[in-house]
């Protein structure tokens, strides 16, 4: 009898899983015979590999908990422990205060062992933001695990120095997770970095910017249930640093690097200096910039990072300044004919106590002691070389993202996620460099809102060799990033190059509300 060559989903499902692809289901069906041929070993590893010998080994922690936010009653959150079984002790520093997991320290090629151990009543995964991870070590949605199991990861640092970071990444319930407290910060060096000699020590300050709202308990408060807020995604009325609210940083009168991170689930910072000096901008996602870059203002969308330097030397004990969010036009309703006041104002209208685009303080810094001085500004930071367009596979045919939103739904060129799917335009081939462009740029439809979108790439961090369509300013697309705001009408073209591990990744917006909803798609690459 003649073999059928039109299989049933169901028997599709039994031949990848007999082809050794475990549960891979919903691939589109234009594609998945490509896969045959991929190596996409997909195993969930919780035997430690024996010949792995890692330089750090932990076991991570996630498990409900109290945290001393306010005074008096004490805020329930969810957070992540670490336990070191082997390593420097002061590789790993939990932060005491607040409800953020540990500080985890790590040199370029170093071998990481965690076991993460989910002790929350809900399946998670953890993501290690930004870090160049095999595939299975990733933390992508489709490795849950419930209450009481644990997923090991073992790899290897690749990525330059930087300030990355990890939080959970299951699907549906990262924004809860998150805003709940899970997220830790992931703090990579490397001989460039020691090299430019940058302040070190208490000098180098992380710190973690959310906005959290509060009931009168002191309790979170999470989505209202209103639809325009998960469309908009959550904004809290408080805005924490490292945890706590009303956050003074106290410095001596020297140079700092601070840290910063945006790890709210979905407001948009758009940060400068209250007395109105620049703000230079040593580093980004991906680590340090070739040079300092100045900036009046620069936006930090959620999952970005930004170094800045800030010298207090000349300052006088007493002196106060603090690090402000600019107000800034958000976007909104408005495409076609719904005019954002109608929309606004109307039935549909959603109004946060502290609107996307306000202005506020987001941290105090005040000079306490006197200082010395502790290094001056490096002209040059690191190497960087820019990226040679040419060897690019697709420069005449870059991939194309559209932003986009319809019925009531944000997507990616008019695809929601869907856990084992990738569609053909997905796919891309292992040790091939690409332009990827995304574009903000809307449509005039009925219905359409206009936001704004931090763009997040999974597997390989990117450059921006181009952005279009600015008319706010304020980025920093210099260095290495992983994550990228795109402004209401604007384009942007990343180069990346997928020169190592193959399998599936994701990209995604990092507004956790919208990720939640499938604003997110894998990427699959063959090798
Ligand atoms: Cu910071 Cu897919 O995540
Ligand atoms: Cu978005």
């Amino acid at each position: 009898m003649k073999q059928r060559m039109v299989f049933t989903e169901n028997e599709r499902r039994r031949f990848l899983k007999l082809a050794g692809y475990g549960t891979l289901g919903l691939i589109s069906g234009a594609i998945w015979p490509l896969l045959n041929c991929a190596s996409a070993e997909r195993i969930s590893k919780t035997v430690p590999d024996e010949t792995f010998l890692p330089d750090l080994d932990l076991t991570l922690t996630a498990r409900p908990g109290e945290a001393a936010v306010f005074p008096g009653i004490p805020t329930r959150v969810w957070r992540y422990h670490a336990t070191l079984h082997k390593g420097d002790a002061n590789r790993v520093l939990e932060m005491p205060d607040g409800y953020l997991g540990p500080i985890i320290k790590a040199h370029r090629g170093e071998r990481i062992r965690i076991r993460f151990d989910n002790a929350i009543p809900e399946p998670s995964i953890v993501h290690w933001h930004g870090l160049h991870v095999p595939a299975v070590m990733d933390g992508h949605p489709r490795d849950v695990i419930p209450q009481g199991r644990s997923y090991l990861y073992e790899f290897t640092i690749k990525n330059r120095a930087g300030t990355y970071w990890f939080h959970p990444h299951p699907h549906g319930r990262t924004g809860s997770q998150v805003y709940r407290g899970l997220a830790g910060l992931f703090l990579v060096s490397d001989d460039e970095e020691r090299a430019a000699g940058l302040p070190d020590g208490k000098y180098d300050v992380p710190l973690v910017i959310q906005d959290r709202s509060f009931g009168p308990d002191n309790q979170l408060l999470y989505l209202s249930g209103h639809m325009m807020e998960r469309m908009t995604g959550f904004l809290g009325d408080r805005i924490l640093v490292n945890g706590l609210p009303d956050f003074a940083l106290p410095v001596s009168a020297g140079a700092y690097r601070l840290r910063l991170l945006n790890g709210s689930n979905a407001r948009i910072y758009r940060l400068a200096w209250e007395d109105g000096r620049p703000l230079i901008v040593i580093g980004t996602d991906g680590g340090l910039l070739e040079r300092p870059v100045i900036r009046r203002y620069a936006f930090l969308g959620p999952g970005e990072r930004l170094e800045i330097w800030a010298d207090f030397s000349d300052r006088p004990v007493g002196f106060k300044t603090a690090l402000i969010s600019l107000p800034f036009d958000p976007g909104g309703m408005g495409g076609g004919r719904m005019g954002r006041g109608m929309m606004m104002g109307g039935r549909m209208g959603f109004n946060p106590r502290l609107p996307d685009g306000a202005g506020f303080a987001v941290f105090k810094i005040h000079v306490t002691k006197r200082g010395k001085k502790n290094g001056s500004l490096p002209e040059k930071l690191a190497e960087m070389k820019l990226p040679r367009l040419d060897e690019a596979v697709n420069l005449s045919h870059p991939r194309r993202f559209y932003l986009l939103m319809q019925r009531m739904q944000w997507s990616i060129n008019g695809r929601v996620f869907q856990m084992e799917d990738v569609a053909a335009d997905e796919m891309v081939q292992l040790g091939s460099k690409e332009i990827w462009e995304f574009h903000n740029t809307g449509g005039g439809m009925m219905g359409m809102m206009h936001m704004p979108h931090p763009i997040h790439l999974h597997g390989k961090p990117f450059r921006v060799i181009e952005r279009r369509g600015v008319t706010h300013g304020g980025y920093v697309d210099e260095g290495w990033k992983d994550t990228v705001l795109l402004m209401p009408g604007e384009s942007i073209r990343i180069w990346v190059d997928f020169d190592d591990y193959p399998g599936m990744f994701l990209y995604h917006c990092h507004n956790l509300e919208r990720e939640d909803m499938g604003m997110m798609r894998n990427y699959f690459v063959k090798s």
